[in-house]
């Protein structure tokens, strides 16, 4: 009898490490790429009609302030999106359009930052031109001779 309740406890104190673990490495253990298709998966399913979606991955041009035991929560991306959704609404809202539903599915826990960019599919077809980041590390990207 006392044995069992030992087991009992036993097997009890280990699911219950083991779940803590699981979470605790939730976010180190995503592959790369993960966080991309993360976020693509969650707007097509959200935003529709979705006209047009880059998730792009900027973490190159930031290296200079990747915390080092946590390289893989100091990404940078932009996102760019476009759709008839956001006709007529102003970019606050539009901004929350595409931030909610990442922020319910937790994705802001994995990246460092995010931009976001919208755009009317009108709006889009007349220019695609989307703003630089802005630089972490200083310069304006010509080379130095
Ligand atoms: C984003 O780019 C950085 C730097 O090139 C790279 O280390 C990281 O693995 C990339 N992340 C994804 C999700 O592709
Ligand atoms: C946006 O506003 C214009 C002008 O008021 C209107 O014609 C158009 O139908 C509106 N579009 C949407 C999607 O509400």
């Amino acid at each position: 009898m006392l044995v069992d309740k030992g087991v009992h406890v036993m097997v009890k104190l280990l699911s219950g490490l083991f779940l803590c673990s699981r979470i605790m490495s939730a976010a180190s253990q995503i592959p790369k790429n993960r966080v991309t298709l993360l976020i693509e998966t969650i707007l097509k399913k959200q935003l529709n009609p979705l006209t047009h979606l880059e998730v792009i991955n900027e973490s190159f041009s930031h290296t200079g302030i990747s915390p080092l035991d946590e390289p893989e929560l100091s990404s940078h991306y932009k996102l760019v999106v476009v759709s008839p959704l956001f006709e007529n609404k102003s970019i606050v809202q539009c901004h929350r359009l595409v931030q909610q539903p990442l922020q319910d599915a937790e994705v802001f826990n994995l990246i460092h930052a995010l931009q976001i960019i919208t755009r009317t599919p009108q709006a889009w077809e007349k220019s695609q031109n989307v703003p630089e980041a802005p630089k972490c590390q200083g310069g304006d990207g010509r080379r130095k001779k």
